[in-house]
């Protein structure tokens, strides 16, 4: 992939053989890598490799809300806090988080709130921490998938998880997964969250420019893309088990004959 330099676009956004310039299919993602349980402190966690994006989602939860006036009577209160580290992107990112990083943190809360059994826990607080510690596009969508994990990690009862993804046009041609340069070089970026316990979308954004039969055309290229997604985030959570059912039988093993000498 050529060097991109700041603010200087690319172009044309297909190779000569036809693929995009990360050698990508118009419906092919990026690679993706999942794990859940990556960090000690938390209630639960998650760490996403996305392409290029690297995103830590902590849960912590059901605790006491801090602050107290912010507690609800009948429910439980989910607060999301997006930020993107300062060597996250190509500009030295201002530490102090912005009117993106508050929008960013809205969209995720909205898109996970309904997974969550809310009115189960009132006076308490679900407290979601994303960190973007490198950014490459679609950080929306890949914070969103994410946390989901995290908040399953935690064992907190979820109707379904969310997986979403940004599908765009660049060049005139629809594709799915939009990395950073064709999100901001191409004509149109479209993310889109589907929760799975009822496939409905619980995010739907758009920039650009398109008509109402293209928009259908794009929610059938997502819908497809994103039951990938989830079929990682299912496996993410599996291996954790799996790998915890593997230490379980060795360390019996190992006591089995210890008692044994
Ligand atoms: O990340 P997402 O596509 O959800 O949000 P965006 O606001 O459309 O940003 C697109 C991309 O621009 C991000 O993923 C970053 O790679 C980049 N960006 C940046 O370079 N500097 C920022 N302050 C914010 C975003």
């Amino acid at each position: 992939m050529p060097l991109i330099i700041k603010d200087e676009y690319p172009e044309n956004l297909f190779r000569e053989d036809g693929k995009r310039l990360d050698g990508r299919d118009v419906n092919e993602l990026r690679p993706i890598k999942m794990e859940v349980g990556v960090i000690k402190n938390a209630d639960g966690s998650a760490y996403l490799e996305w392409g290029n994006n690297k995103i830590f989602a902590t849960v912590y939860g059901p605790r006491e809300v801090h602050p107290h006036h912010l507690a609800k009577p009948d429910k439980g209160v989910l607060r999301v806090f997006y930020r993107m580290a300062t060597f996250s992107v190509f500009d030295r990112k201002r530490p102090a988080p912005g009117r993106r990083e508050k929008e960013i943190s809205m969209i995720v809360a909205d898109c996970i709130e309904p997974l969550l059994f809310l009115e189960l826990y009132p006076g308490t607080s679900f407290e979601v921490f994303i960190e973007v510690i490198d950014a490459d596009g679609g950080t929306r969508c890949a914070s969103t998938t994410v946390a989901a994990l995290a908040l399953a990690d935690a064992g907190i009862p979820m109707k379904s998880l969310v997986s979403a993804l940004a599908v765009g046009k660049i060049d005139g041609k629809k594709v799915v997964d939009l990395s950073g340069i064709e999100d901001k070089a191409g004509e149109a970026d479209f993310p889109i969250a589907i929760t799975w316990y009822n496939e409905e979308i619980s995010l739907l954004q758009f920039d650009g420019d398109m008509d109402l039969e293209e928009m259908n055309e794009f929610l059938d290229l997502a819908k497809n893309a994103l039951k990938d997604v989830h079929q990682i985030q299912l496996e993410a959570l599996k291996s954790k088990y799996i790998k915890l059912q593997e230490e379980t039988i060795q360390t019996k093993e190992n006591n089995d004959k210890k008692g044994d000498e």
